[in-house]
């Protein structure tokens, strides 16, 4: 059964009747309104198998004014929707809670333009993340994000959870990055914020609103954004530590001594790479003569190959003789290179084929972040393993609970204590995953009650039938 199954379903909604479907059918046309079960049924789980709905309908729009009738009709009609990108969402966001029409972005996948002066690619919001990479690295220029999901998650998904990701720690956040949004609201109104400018101070900057929402105040449609120019020279170092402060002494030290080539600084504990090297195929542990409690990844990019080089050399001989890295190889390849990455993308991978996965996506100061982590361990005893992951270098921890299977008995053991240390802390309890359905009531732990109210009436100013993404986000108490 699925990890939302508590919640009641709205009873102001409509109920889906035949005509509705035939004025979708009307608008999109026969193919792009899908009732048959098992293309319906992909669209109502999530990625984890966590989440499911009972949604009967999946509709395919293939162009902006067909999001807009789509919405308006669902709109008047009391209608309550999910927009759905790539389906890979951990908060359970994606998917219907009861009966909500999907209406998935995917068949909106058109790159509209792409400015190789500026480095702005203007898209289509269905477009897969991994799709854009490939084509602006065509051109000389990089997505300023990259995730596990590429594969799948669309750009619309990306910008809709503020997807955090393996490059945040050079390019920052979706809010610096993003120029310009086409957004569809509620009652079908579409909303042209597409401009291409680095600087427009020209009153609220509303794009912001809609980064990092959740689809729960409009449905995005196209998006602008800036890419980065590719450097010529990256590589990755893949280091082992005895302890937890000597990654974080390493941190530091890599922001010092690596300075602007730092382009990525990913941790993992033990318990990662036994699962790694136990669930993924072809991977090899690149540091097989010993266990290490901890694991460093470190990606280096910059615009000289041979200073680059030997900048990483000095500072891994460097952080050996301090005796921060126990030891640590430098891939000599691209196919080393890619290795390493598998390895730590690859977690959240292996970590569902254990059956259950409790995830807490934390932002802890540095220092205190492992903390965590270890007493969740002595709290959960044998009923499950406790992993430990993320990017340390945005303060970013991924806590994961496995198990074979859900239980609350395990559930009790990890909430509300995981909550209450990260508030207690001052930390946020969703650092780059959203708050979906597992965690739109446990806002409170990271927002005051009246920054809640105030998203409160924003959402009815902008969505007063509550039609967009129902249960997910806000708590049902400033609805
Ligand atoms: P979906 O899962 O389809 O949707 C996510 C949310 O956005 C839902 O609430 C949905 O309603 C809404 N939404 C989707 N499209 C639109 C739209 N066009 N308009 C309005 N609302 C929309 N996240 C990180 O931050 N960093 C990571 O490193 C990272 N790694 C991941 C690795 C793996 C293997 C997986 C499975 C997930 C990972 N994630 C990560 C989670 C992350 O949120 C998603 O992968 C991604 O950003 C979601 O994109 P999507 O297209 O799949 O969106
Ligand atoms: C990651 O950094 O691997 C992702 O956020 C996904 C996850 O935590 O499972
Ligand atoms: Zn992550």
């Amino acid at each position: 059964s699925s990890a939302a199954a508590h919640i009641q379903r709205n009873p102001t909604y409509s109920v889906l009747n035949s005509n509705d479907v035939s004025y979708f059918k009307s608008v999109l046309g026969e193919s792009s309104v899908v009732q048959d079960e098992d293309r319906v049924a992909v669209a109502n789980v999530d990625w984890m198998g966590k989440y499911k709905g009972s949604s009967q309908l999946l509709l395919l729009p293939k162009s902006t004014t067909e999001v807009s009738k789509i919405l308006s009709y669902c709109n008047s009609r009391r209608l309550a929707v999910v927009p759905q990108g790539g389906n890979t969402g951990l908060v359970g966001g994606s998917v219907p809670v009861h009966d909500e029409v999907i209406i998935s972005l995917g068949g909106m996948n058109n790159i509209i333009s792409f400015d190789n002066v500026n480095g702005i690619l203007t898209c289509e919001a269905g477009c897969v993340l991994e799709n854009l990479s490939s084509f602006v690295e065509n051109k000389g220029f990089i997505m300023p994000l990259d995730l596990g999901a590429k594969g799948s998650c669309h750009i619309g998904g990306n910008i809709s959870t503020n997807a955090g990701g393996l490059r945040f720690i050079r390019y920052g956040s979706l809010h610096g990055n993003v120029l310009g949004l086409e957004v569809v609201l509620a009652n079908g109104t579409v909303l042209d914020m597409l401009t291409t400018l680095r600087k427009d101070n020209t009153g609220y900057d509303l794009k912001h609103l809609f980064i990092g929402s959740e689809g729960s105040l409009g449905v995005v449609t196209k998006v602008a954004i800036l890419t980065p120019a590719k450097l010529p020279s990256t590589n990755v170092a893949f280091l082992s530590c005895n302890d937890y402060m000597s990654c974080q002494k390493l941190l530091l030290a890599a922001k010092r001594s690596l300075g602007e080539i730092v382009s990525a600084f990913e941790f993992m504990d033990r318990h990662c790479i036994d699962l790694a090297m136990k669930y993924l195929e072809g991977v090899q542990n690149p540091l097989p003569a010993s266990p290490y409690n901890f694991y460093v990844l470190i990606e280096t990019t910059g615009s000289d190959e041979s200073y680059d080089k030997a900048k990483l050399e000095a500072f891994l001989l460097r952080s050996m003789e301090d005796g921060l890295v126990a030891d640590g190889v430098i891939a000599q390849d691209i196919s080393q290179a890619s290795n390493f990455w598998r390895i730590r993308e690859g977690i959240s991978e292996a970590s569902v084929k254990v059956g259950a996965v409790y995830k807490y996506d934390l932002s802890i100061p540095v220092e205190k972040l492992y903390d965590i982590v270890e007493e969740m361990r002595s709290r959960v005893g044998g009923m499950g393993e406790v992993l430990g992951y993320g990017h340390l270098g945005d303060g970013n921890l991924h806590l994961n609970i496995l198990s074979s299977k859900y239980s609350d008995k395990i559930l009790e053991q990890i909430e509300p204590f995981v909550y209450e240390w990260t508030s207690n802390q001052r930390g946020s309890i969703s650092a780059e995953h959203g708050l979906g359905v597992m965690k739109a009531e446990k806002i409170h732990y990271s927002k005051s009650s009246e920054a809640v109210q105030l998203m409160g009436s924003i959402k009815k100013l902008l969505d007063p039938n509550s039609i967009l993404n129902p249960y997910k986000v806000l708590p049902q108490s400033v609805l």
